[in-house]
């Protein structure tokens, strides 16, 4: 990957985009037809999927705002961050603790330029290009804004899928974390058949996603302290927390178990 700036662009218009497709699920419109297709299907064939991706984003959102207001941590890291996607991380963390700053991370240039141009001037989260899968790299881009001497709450949400090797992803972040860090994780579940066909479809699209079991995702937080209640459906982690996502608290007919939620707190 190149390390120079990046200058504003178009997305490729012609294949669907993890992040886009996500967008258009949630009633976005940052997305093309190519994207619109894939969500369509998605739709007709694992109906409740959305809802899976909702809920999964508002346990992202409840977990940052923990790790800001019970945890105490200032420092926010969103690994393969995709879009701007309201509200975001920092908007949530900075609302909860004013002196919270946020670094968001995406490999995918054109992800990066669009959110260079949303978070312009502010004072409160930037953006640096790069792939998460090579940690060293990824240290050395993050050195000027993160300061690995203090603790760090890093969320992978919906994006260790796209990724084969994730253990060595989440292992390499816990080795480099300072004590009272803590790891978000979402990930789709391979123990559900909702997921799996999402899977598939997906993959028609030429998106590759691979669906996680219960005891993988288990293995991914080996070396962290689960934060109460462990590995849980999204909506079941702390769910009388304060809604800060705008995600009705039980969406009508959403499928609980496609996807595994967990907090591991670092040290
Ligand atoms: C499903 S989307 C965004 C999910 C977002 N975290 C959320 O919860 O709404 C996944 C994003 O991860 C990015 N991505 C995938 N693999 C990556 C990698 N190895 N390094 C950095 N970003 C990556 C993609 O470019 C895409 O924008």
């Amino acid at each position: 990957m190149p390390t120079g700036d990046i200058a504003w662009r178009v997305g490729d218009q012609s294949r669907a985009h993890s992040s886009r497709v996500q967008d258009r699920m949630l009633g976005g419109k940052d997305n093309y037809a190519c994207d619109a297709k894939l969500a369509d299907a998605l739709q007709v064939e694992c109906p409740g999927f959305a809802k899976v991706v909702a809920e999964a984003r508002a346990f992202l959102l409840r977990a940052s705002r923990y790790a800001a207001v019970e945890a105490g941590v200032c420092q926010f890291l969103e690994l393969g961050c995709g879009y701007s996607c309201p509200p975001n991380v920092h908007e949530v963390v900075t609302a909860a603790v004013s002196d919270a700053r946020t670094v968001y991370v995406d490999s995918d240039p054109t992800v990066v330029a669009n959110q260079r141009v949303m978070l312009h001037k502010n004072p409160h989260a930037s953006i640096v290009w790069a792939d998460f899968t090579d940690i060293g790299s990824l240290l050395n881009k993050l050195e000027s804004r993160i300061n690995l001497d203090e603790p760090v709450a890093v969320s992978l949400s919906l994006v260790l899928e796209l990724v084969a090797d994730p253990t060595a992803v989440v292992e390499g972040l816990v080795g480099a974390l300072a004590a009272g860090s803590h790891v978000v994780i979402s990930h789709l579940s391979g123990d559900a058949d909702l997921a799996v066909r999402a899977a598939e479809i997906y993959g028609s699209h030429g998106i590759q996603l691979r669906p996680r079991t219960y005891t993988d995702v288990e293995d991914l937080v080996a070396d962290c302290a689960l934060v109460d209640p462990g590995i849980v459906p999204p909506r079941d982690w702390h769910p009388h927390a304060v809604d800060v996502s705008g995600v009705p608290r039980r969406p009508a007919n959403a499928p609980s178990q496609a996807c595994y939620a967990v907090v591991g707190k670092v040290g």
